[in-house]
């Protein structure tokens, strides 16, 4: 293999012949193979002939713009990263090339450091998913779903601490993900090898916590008829998973602190302690520092298994992975259930990009499951949950017909439903023109016609 292969490449694509050999010494230096280009003919060329890694390209390139160079490259299938170069005037298409899959912008006049920080940030970060996408293929993990920046920023962080020997605490609201997130941090560490050792320190009662965690010699207690290797003995070695940590008992709180401190466990009832190496990736939904200042989790200990905290962000705050979220659970789904993959009625996007989502991805995966067992060819806004309809966005204030109590709410419902029932007859049924008359939204208006239990045996009779 020549040795340019085994280094990434770099095509740099600029009119301007300065600014290509200012490039591509600056990045030859930082040892990356660089190749240049005067116009998009031979950008394209080389393109198709080799693999390229970074494209790096001016906005602005005489006879054609790099915007729409770009945009033909993707229509053409190259899924090559890029890097823009913009002078002032083009900041707002910098900003556009970003929007439509660029990876980031340098502005002109920019040092030798500037693009090379660019590049080299461009580069780890499709580094990153090429092993993302490894694990996928590799053990037929769950694959992180996601491309808004607050999830690619959790998968960095879980994929950089993932190489260290760090103790993680992952927070999140429930069903945001953090048991994934901490499957792949075992997947991506030195300790893979080793079994990758769980416990949801809720589900376990009080009184047993101890010998769960740490094992207990014969006699220990009543019932102790047998010794037990604890969790943390078991995990020796490798990677132990404290779920729901902020639910454990003061008492086996210290006792995990020491391990953490020491290198050593207690097993219930002996009377020497047993050195352990034991990496401790934890979550929990709750606000520990919160619980550290009520005095239900010790600080001491908060400290030792926060070294990385990763909080992984509610799907309320990156609504944009929604769409790709609904696309590879429904794709899942199918094949779990062995069914045609069904279409999605447009409205039901906007609605479940609008509903809050308390339960998060979990929330989200329940939800699709019900509508594609219940539904038909397509999956409407009908297949979905009331509560799910009715639920307003957090950024709408709350319609005043819901709140009220009793017969005012009746007689609104039943207005409304006469009137909603009319306007479907004089249109046929078209929800379309029906909403535009009622001056509603066409999600609001299905909305309104599931919570009124109006059904098409209504308007058709
Ligand atoms: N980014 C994501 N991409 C794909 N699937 C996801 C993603 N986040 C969560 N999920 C899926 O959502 C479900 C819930 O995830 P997980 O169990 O990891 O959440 P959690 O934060 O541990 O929840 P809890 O606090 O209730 O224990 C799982 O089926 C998981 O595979
Ligand atoms: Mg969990």
């Amino acid at each position: 293999m020549s040795e340019a292969a085994t280094r990434p490449t770099v095509l740099v694509l600029d009119d301007e012949k300065n600014i290509r050999e200012a490039i591509a010494i600056a990045l030859e230096q930082e040892g990356l193979h660089v190749l240049t280009a005067h116009d998009v003919a031979s950008a394209g060329r080389v393109l198709r002939e080799r693999i390229i890694d970074l494209l790096i390209l001016d906005i602005r390139l005489g006879e054609i713009d790099g915007l729409t160079f770009f945009r033909k490259l993707r229509s053409d299938g190259f899924e090559v990263p890029a890097i823009f170069i913009s002078g002032h005037a083009t900041l707002t298409e910098a900003a556009q090339a970003v929007k439509i899959g660029g990876f980031d912008f340098v502005e002109k006049p920019f040092t030798a450091e500037k693009i090379v920080i660019a590049a080299r940030r461009c580069l780890e970060h499709s580094m990153l998913r090429e092993r993302l996408r490894l694990i996928a293929a590799r053990d037929g993990s769950r694959e992180i779903v996601g491309d808004s920046i607050a999830i690619k920023r959790v998968i960095a962080d879980a994929l950089r601490v993932a190489a260290t020997s760090a103790n993680v605490l992952i927070t999140g609201e429930s069903g945001t993900g953090k048991e994934l997130i901490a499957n792949t941090i075992h997947t991506h560490s030195d300790r893979r090898e080793i079994p990758f050792v769980k416990v949801n320190c809720s589900a376990i009662p009080e009184n047993l916590v101890e010998s769960e965690l740490f094992g207990h010699v014969r006699g220990a207690f009543t019932g102790a008829s047998t010794p037990k290797r604890g969790l943390f003995e078991v995990a020796h070695r490798g990677v132990l998973f404290l779920d729901e940590i902020g639910d454990l008992p003061l008492g086996a709180q210290a006792k995990i602190l020491r391990a953490l401190q020491h290198g050593e466990i207690q097993k219930v009832g002996a009377e020497k302690s047993t050195a352990v190496d034991v990496r401790v990736i934890s979550a929990t939904n709750k606000d520990l520092q919160r619980c550290v200042r009520e005095g239900t989790f010790r600080e001491d200990l908060y400290y030792r298994l926060s070294v990385v905290p990763i909080r992984v962000p509610s799907l309320r705050e990156r609504r944009d992975d929604i769409p790709l979220l609904i696309e590879f659970t429904i794709d899942r789904l199918c094949a779990k259930h062995n069914l045609k993959k069904k279409k999605l009625d447009e409205d039901l996007l906007s609605e479940l990009k609008r509903y809050p989502w308390p339960g998060n991805v979990r929330e989200l995966e329940n939800v699709l499951e019900r509508a594609l067992i219940m539904s038909g060819d397509t999956i409407t806004v009908m297949d979905l949950p009331e509560e799910l309809i009715t639920a307003e966005s957090e950024d709408k204030p709350t319609d005043v017909a819901h709140g009220a109590p009793g017969t005012l709410k009746q007689l609104r419902d039943e207005a409304e439903r006469d009137a909603i029932l009319t306007t479907l007859r004089k249109h046929g049924g078209n929800i379309s023109q029906s909403a535009l008359d009622l001056g509603v939204r066409r999600p609001y208006l299905h909305r309104r016609m599931a919570v009124l239990g109006i059904t098409k045996r209504d308007y058709f009779s």
